[in-house]
């Protein structure tokens, strides 16, 4: 034993079982706690990361130099128009390059059959920073930040609301669900999830006693939800969409009329950011200015309000990353989860 995760890739949650997403979010619990008390935690003394980036990020690209930095690791990035991949040498070929190079590889980019490839040719762990089908990293984040305000995760309501088929609704929706967390996704039935995500989910919610319910009608998900979670109307890569997705999303924006709808008052509202709140970004400006709208998922009340812990889970998007490169590439002693 003491091998759970060593040398393992964190690709998608449907790879890890109930105990081992536990114990990640635990142990990034520990890893917070070091780091708030200045103990160092140098796990990855001398190993090289590399972070792939197709697609832009703020706090994932910050959250996974940080990490490594911190484990003692040297974090390399490699932005989309730095490298040959793609271009000019397939994912094959990069994957067998840089997996005799670098002890452990970061992916964000597009497609989930990449980062698997990835992971497949390089011999070394993968991380999957987000594709257009998952965000795994994500979630360690997202649950951690739950269960530290609820102090537990089974049983909890959590609500998504706006576009249910996207990487992070998907990714709320069987994490959830392994991990006993009573998922709703509340949007309208063009953006349901695919029909293969929620049969997964459910196949999940079974095991762990999780209630699944997908519904485009507020009256049947927000009573007594204890998380409201919302994310980008339009996700990476789907720019053009902006006039149909505001049309059909604006009733399932996060106002204050939600809140009360749920009516909990120790109710946590959750979005992994970067957020629509205002019109202080390009994107924000322009749809304000074409369609009238100058808040979309979340209006700035909710965003400001007494309710919000975004900006405590885009910290903890830090140290949960950092317990999933130590985990799988620190030969830690884990002798059973
Ligand atoms: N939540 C998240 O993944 O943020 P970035 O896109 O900034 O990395
Ligand atoms: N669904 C969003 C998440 C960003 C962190 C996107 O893919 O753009």
């Amino acid at each position: 034993m003491g091998q759970v995760f060593q040398n393992r890739s964190f690709l998608a949650e449907k790879d890890f079982t109930r105990a081992e997403l536990e114990y990640l979010i635990d142990f990034s619990a520990h890893l917070k706690d070091l780091k708030k008390r200045g103990i160092l935690h140098r796990y990855l003394e001398g190993k090289n990361i590399a972070l792939l980036f197709e697609k832009t990020s703020t706090r994932t690209r910050a959250a996974f130099t940080v990490a490594a930095v911190d484990l003692g690791a040297h974090p390399e990035y490699l932005g989309a128009n730095d490298i040959q991949l793609g271009k000019k040498e397939s994912t094959e070929d990069t994957a067998k390059v840089l997996g005799r190079m670098f002890d452990g590889i970061e992916f964000r980019g597009f497609s989930q059959e990449m980062v698997e490839e990835l992971a497949e040719y390089s011999g070394v762990p993968v991380w999957n920073g987000l594709t257009d089908a998952w965000h795994p990293t994500q979630m360690l984040a997202d649950y951690l930040t739950v269960k530290e305000n609820f102090g537990r995760l089974e049983g909890i309501n959590l609500v998504y609301c706006g576009d249910g088929r996207n990487n992070v609704a998907n990714s709320l929706l069987v994490t959830g669900a392994i991990l006993g967390v009573n998922v709703r996704i509340f949007s309208p039935k063009e953006l349901f999830p695919a029909q293969e995500v929620v049969e997964l989910a459910e196949a999940f919610a079974k095991e762990s006693g999780a209630d699944i319910l997908i519904s485009d009608q507020a009256a049947e998900v927000i009573p007594g939800a204890d998380v409201l979670y919302t994310d980008v109307w339009v996700s990476m890569g789907e720019e053009d969409k902006f006039k149909e997705r505001v049309a059909l999303l604006k009733p399932y924006q996060v106002n204050q009329d939600l809140v009360d709808l749920a009516g909990k008052e120790e109710l946590i509202f959750l979005h992994c950011l970067p957020a629509f709140h205002d019109t202080n970004t390009v994107y924000g400006k322009d749809v304000a200015e074409k369609f009238g709208v100058e808040e979309m998922e979340v209006t700035d009340e909710v965003f400001r309000g007494p309710h919000a812990r975004h900006f405590d889970q885009a910290e903890n998007r830090m140290h949960t990353i950092k317990a999933v490169m130590a985990a799988t590439l620190g030969n830690l002693f884990i002798p059973k989860v």
